[in-house]
């Protein structure tokens, strides 16, 4: 069993975190807003936590968090030794992981997850995997109690496959909601065609409970990708039309065509 830090205890990493202290690895957290983790010790900074730990997992919001953690005040950073191996979980895209990676004395591994609350607790999730052989050899056996890992390739590969899988989900749900309005104009009761049309996995994902994907997530997401392409207007509108979204609301509201701020 390993030692772990986890850093970020929000609504995936809550329970990922639990999924890692069910697993029997010993697991000491912090989070920004003071939660405790039965089974886990809390640390009061981000530095306290991964002092001595073997595997350091972030799972925040997006780049401006992870490097708040990592190299701001009382930051991870300075704590962790060549011998660590920091597990970027969260959705951050390629360019923030190769910054962070030039400025940690230890290996990075990107390792971004597919699935929501209800798979996280579950252990079901996807977890992509970018970095080195070695270093993905070495976390994946932790990575197992989270879900199933697939590795993605070299650092950053993971990151970059994270934009583009969420740029297809949350494009295609703010396509859903402009295909139910165009329904609604043409009098046509869009539901039994949706369920096994060319956007059924995205149909029931927008109908899907027990999820949670907050649409300032989505936002932040679509800006992430969108800084990849100059030719990428429909995701910009997407992003947009998330941007309508009342804040915390899940991001399966997009499919909507009501659903605005
Ligand atoms: N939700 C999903 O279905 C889902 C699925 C796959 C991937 N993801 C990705 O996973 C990541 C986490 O998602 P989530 O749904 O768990 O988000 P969340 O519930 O909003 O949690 C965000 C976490 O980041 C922390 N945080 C934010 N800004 C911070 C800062 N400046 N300094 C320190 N901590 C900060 C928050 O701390 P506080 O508690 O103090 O606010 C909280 O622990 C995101 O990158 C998201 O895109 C989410």
């Amino acid at each position: 069993m390993s030692t772990v830090a986890f850093l970020g205890l929000g609504h995936m990493g809550s329970r990922m975190a639990a999924r890692l202290v069910a697993a029997g690895h010993e697991v000491t957290t912090w989070n920004r807003t003071p939660r405790r983790l039965a089974g886990a010790r809390a640390a009061t900074t981000p530095a306290d936590a991964v002092a001595g730990a073997e595997f350091v997992l972030t799972m925040l919001t997006g780049p401006e968090a992870v490097e708040a953690v990592l190299f701001g005040d009382d930051g991870a950073a300075p704590a962790m030794t060549p011998h660590a191996v920091l597990v970027e979980l969260s959705t951050i895209g390629p360019r923030a992981v190769a910054a962070i990676a030039a400025r940690l004395p230890c290996p990075v591994v990107d390792a971004p997850v597919g699935g929501s609350i209800d798979r996280a607790e579950a252990g079901e999730l996807i977890v992509l995997a970018g970095g080195a052989e070695s270093d993905v050899d070495r976390v994946a056996p932790v990575l197992a109690a989270l879900g199933d890992v697939r590795r993605t390739g070299g650092s950053g590969s993971a990151a970059a496959a994270k934009l583009v899988l969420n740029a297809a989900m949350v494009g295609g749900l703010a396509l859903l909601g402009e295909v139910r309005e165009l329904a609604a104009a043409l009098g046509v009761d869009p539901e039994p065609l949706l369920g096994t049309g060319p956007l059924a996995m995205v149909a029931a994902r927008a109908g899907a409970t027990g999820v949670h994907f907050g649409t300032e997530l989505a936002v932040k997401d679509l800006d992430l990708a969108i800084r990849h392409g100059d030719r990428l207007p429909l995701l910009a509108a997407a992003r947009d039309r998330a941007d309508t979204q009342p804040t915390g609301q899940d991001a399966g509201a997009l499919a909507d065509p009501r659903s605005t701020r």
